[in-house]
């Protein structure tokens, strides 16, 4: 079985280094020998480079990058190329819904990251999600559509999706497991079977297991929850255990 996929979106949570540095140690400590899982967390970006030092020490967790550029070099002021994520990085997360509402990110743009992801070989964790509880359900899928446009059908495996309702990020209200569950199996027709289909918003210690019951979904993309050094590893060690298939 492959293993899960535990990403930690540190936002713009941890802001010093001396505190980057104490999360990153402690859960590349705390999930050193948990089996089925694989850790990947996305420090803001001025800190990838202590977190990628201190993560290099340890196999089981990886860096993503929070955004990059589509643009590969030149005049982009406050801009970080694929090229230079890729030095210290092997996954980053695009369009994100905090991307989409503060940044004006648009679906063209998420596109074009995605294709500039792939090409310099950075896994994309593309997240995709509707704002409402009570609206149509196709939000999700347009946009993952949308994402994917020329992007090589053998390339699909090299991807990460993330379904992360917008209502359900940061507000305590996270989606149920089971609803959860029919999306991605719908998702999972405008991708490969190998690619693993994450869900996020309001992922805690108390709700994880319901999702990891679930074996349509592919693991977790954690805000709030992973910038908490024993929230995080916990949570590695419910998919864990509920997902030990010996
Ligand atoms: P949350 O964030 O876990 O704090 O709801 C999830 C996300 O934004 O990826």
């Amino acid at each position: 079985m492959k293993n899960s996929l535990i990403v930690g979106n540190w936002k713009m949570y941890v802001t010093s280094t001396a505190d980057a540095h104490i999360l990153a140690t402690s859960i590349r400590n705390g999930v050193a020998d948990v089996p089925w899982i694989e850790a990947v967390i996305c420090p803001p970006a001025l800190w990838l480079s202590e977190v990628a030092e201190i993560v290099k020490k340890g196999a089981k967790t990886k860096i993503g990058i929070q955004n990059i550029s589509y643009e590969t070099e030149g005049a982009f002021t406050g801009e970080i190329s694929p090229i230079m994520a890729k030095e210290m990085a092997e996954y980053v997360i695009i369009g994100h819904s905090e991307r989409r509402a503060y940044c004006g990110e648009t679906d063209v743009d998420v596109n074009e990251k995605v294709l500039a992801a792939l090409k310099v070989g950075l896994t994309p964790i593309i997240c995709v999600g509707k704002k409402k509880k009570d609206a149509a359900p196709t939000e999700p899928f347009k946009q993952l559509e949308e994402a994917l446009k020329n992007v090589p059908k053998n390339a699909l495996k090299n991807i990460v999706v993330a379904y992360e309702p917008i209502w359900a990020i940061g507000t305590s209200l996270n989606a149920d497991a089971e609803y959860v569950a029919k999306v991605v199996t719908k998702l999972r027709e405008l991708v490969h079977t190998d690619t693993a289909i994450l869900y996020g918003g309001s992922v805690k210690v108390d709700n994880a297991l319901s999702y990891a019951k679930k074996r349509e979904i592919g693991g977790l993309l954690i805000g709030g929850a992973s910038a908490k050094a024993n929230d995080f590893i916990k949570i590695c060690k419910i998919w864990s255990e509920a997902r030990d298939i010996k």
